[in-house]
């Protein structure tokens, strides 16, 4: 779809997403011929580089984060004539002479202002956006997770925000909706009549959604310590994957249809409070360990070195599981098991769709074990559906069962570059198109049922428990889910 030419402000321009995220994104769609001639890109810092030194540290970034086959002269040449370096300190009324002046012209263009900051610098930026005059009519505002840090902050600056912007004008950006494999899930669901009928508590045993990463904090742990998985991961990433999974077909694939079918999931999650918290969640921290066959170092050891020394002791998650459930006639009895953490033993995110066992097993016993069937919807990597199926063994002799997966690898089937999960969210926002963005009050209902389970680990004085780096997790997530019967996916590789 061709996109008329607009403007973007990235606030946060030297920050670490502009340069490992969207500037290589939109580098990209210059690549494809999506960005229209005039366009500008500008980075605003505090910092005092001109824009030719901004430049280069985007080039070094692009060099570091895209393959050298995407990164061709002319498409460069192009790219980098449309950028500029604003210096501002945001979060002050005065200075902003020279983006007004960087802008004027530009006041009939969508106008993208994208705060890659901190969410307490929302409210601020937004305020100094309109003082300065430069929120026209077709002015967007992006907002970055995390929203807040807990439901009475993500309010506040959900009411800051929308005094400036109207909620049409303001795009929530949760990158796993702008994902590939995430919106297949609804070309699954809804573009096959296969699943549909299946797809309730009668033929479904449980659900598994797990995002495994090997990576460790790094150099973040100023933000991450502050947060830790139940804010960083679940709160958005995973509850907008089980809202996809488990939300009632929408009439459209329009923004308020998807959005309101989403919000009736989170309204009808059951609340973990209290005494549940230490039945149905398990927290986690990772110690030393290895990862890939490489040694590691714990989160605390990470904390350390980054404060050149002793480090308080860190109470931050970084490993959750959860076990949820939604309460509606689709799937009251149906838990989905919600699992993600840093260092894992592989960066795999994935849904599993566990149906229900046959009733009767008409086959002798040394046949073999009915296995029940499993779908397989695997994010990333190696993106593709699986479903186990029961099938004989070969050959002669009596019937033997033995269980086979029909695979299918978009990899192998497409043989198509997947784009970057921003570089569609941000021409979504160039054009107006807010289905793939988090609404007002989806970031609220998720927040709402996040903050007892936070309240509870805060009440109870338990601090998360030890993993080592390279396992999966706590022995306490397995005990969980085995409490049930069940077992977690990759113990059953
Ligand atoms: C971000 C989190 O939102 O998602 C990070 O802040 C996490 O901690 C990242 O590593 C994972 O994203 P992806 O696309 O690599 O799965």
């Amino acid at each position: 779809i061709p996109v008329d030419i607009f403007d973007i402000v990235v606030f946060g321009g030297t920050g670490d997403l502009a340069l490992r995220k969207l500037m290589p994104s939109l580098f990209l769609r210059d690549h494809d011929g999506q960005i229209p001639d005039g366009s500008r890109i500008l980075g605003v810092s505090r910092s005092d580089l001109s824009s030719a030194d901004y430049v280069a540290r985007l080039r070094a970034g692009l060099e570091q984060h895209l393959d050298q086959d995407d990164l061709d002269d002319g498409t460069w040449q192009r790219f980098s004539a449309r950028i500029a370096h604003v210096r501002l300190d945001a979060t002050k009324a005065e200075g902003w002479d020279g983006l007004v002046q960087d802008l004027k012209d530009g006041e009939d263009r969508s106008r993208v202002f994208y705060l890659a900051t901190s969410p307490d610098l929302f409210g601020p930026i937004c305020r100094n956006l309109k003082t300065a005059g430069v929120v026209t009519p077709k002015a967007r505002v992006v907002l970055e997770k995390p929203i807040g840090r807990d439901l009475e902050s993500a309010c506040r600056i959900n009411d800051e925000v929308g005094t400036v912007f109207n909620e049409d004008q303001i795009f929530r950006i949760d990158h796993y909706l702008g994902k590939e494999t995430v919106q297949n899930l609804m070309a699954l669901r809804f573009a096959n009549s296969l699943f549909e009928p299946l797809w309730t508590s009668a033929s479904i045993d449980h659900i598994q959604i797990t995002v495994a990463e090997t990576i460790g904090v790094g150099g973040r742990s100023g933000y991450y310590d502050r947060s830790g998985a139940l804010r960083d991961m679940v709160q958005n990433h995973l509850l907008q994957l089980l809202c996809l999974v488990a939300m009632e077909p929408p009439v459209r694939l329009d923004k308020d249809s998807v959005r309101d079918e989403k919000l009736k999931v989170l309204q009808a999650l059951r609340p973990i409070a209290d005494g549940d918290v230490g039945v149905k969640t398990v927290s986690g921290q990772y110690r030393s360990g290895a990862v890939d066959g490489q040694a590691v170092p714990g989160y605390q050891d990470e904390l350390n070195a980054e404060a050149d020394g002793d480090a308080p002791e860190s109470n931050t998650e970084t490993f959750v599981v959860i076990k949820a459930e939604v309460e509606n006639w689709r799937w009251a009895g149906v838990p989905f098991y919600l699992r993600t953490g840093k260092r894992l033993p592989k960066r795999s995110s994935e849904i599993i769709i566990q149906f229900r066992p046959v009733p009767h097993s008409i086959f002798e016993q040394g046949a073999g074990e009915v296995v029940a069937n499993r779908l397989v919807i695997r994010l990333q990597p190696d993106e593709g559906v699986t479903l186990n199926l029961m099938t004989k063994d070969p050959g002669p002799g009596g019937l033997r069962l033995r269980p086979a997966p029909l695979n299918l690898s978009f990899a192998e089937t497409f043989k198509v570059r997947y784009p970057d999960a921003y570089e569609r969210l941000l021409m979504d926002v160039v054009r107006g198109n807010p289905t793939l963005f988090m609404r007002r009050d989806e970031v609220e209902a998720a927040w709402s049922w996040v903050e007892p389970i936070l309240e509870g680990w805060q009440r109870g004085s338990e601090r998360p428990k030890a993993y080592t780096a390279g396992t999966w997790g706590p022995s306490a997530a397995i005990a969980l889910i085995e409490r049930d019967g069940r077992t977690w996916h990759d113990d059953a590789d």
